[in-house]
C-alpha cells in the first residue's frame, strides 16, 4: 500500500511535468504574431531582421511610421518599384501597420 501510494505519487508528479511542459510549447507557439510571420517574408529578400547580405536595401533601421507609409506608398503604386509594390499590395491596411511596428521593435531590441 505504502509502496503504490508513493509509486503513484512519483507518476503524478512526472505527469505534471509533462503537462506543465506542453504548456509552456503552446504559450511559446502562441507568441509568434502575425506580423512575425509577414516578417519572416521580408527577410527572404532584406536579410534576416531587415540586415540585407546583397544589393537589395536594409530596412533594419526603419521607424514604424516611416515603415508603414512606404509600404502604403509601394501599395498604392506612389513609390516606384520592381518588386515592392507587388508583394505590399498583397496586406491588409492592418497588417501593414502591424509588420511596421513588429519592424520598429526589432530595431529597438537592436537586431
Ligand atoms: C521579392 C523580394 C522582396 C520581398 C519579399 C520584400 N521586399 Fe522590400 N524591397 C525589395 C526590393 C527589390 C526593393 C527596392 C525597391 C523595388 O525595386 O521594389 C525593396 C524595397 C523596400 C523598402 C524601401 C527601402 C529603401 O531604403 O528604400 C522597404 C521599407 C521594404 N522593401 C520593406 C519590405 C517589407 C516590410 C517586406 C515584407 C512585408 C518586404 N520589403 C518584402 C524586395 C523585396
Amino acid at each position: 500500500m505504502f509502496f503504490s501510494s508513493k509509486l503513484s505519487k512519483a507518476v503524478f508528479s512526472g505527469l505534471a511535468g509533462t503537462l506543465a511542459l506542453a504548456g509552456a510549447t503552446t504559450i511559446q507557439a502562441q507568441e509568434i504574431s502575425r506580423a512575425q510571420v509577414i516578417a519572416t517574408t521580408c527577410y527572404t529578400c532584406h536579410g534576416t531582421y531587415g540586415v540585407s547580405p546583397g544589393s537589395i536595401p536594409s530596412i533594419n533601421d526603419i521607424s514604424a511610421e516611416r515603415m508603414e507609409s512606404i509600404l502604403q506608398g509601394y501599395r498604392s503604386g506612389q513609390r516606384v518599384s520592381t518588386v515592392m509594390g507587388r508583394h505590399a499590395s498583397g496586406y491588409t491596411d492592418e497588417e501593414v501597420k502591424e509588420v511596421a511596428q513588429y519592424f520598429g521593435n526589432v530595431q529597438k531590441r537592436g537586431k
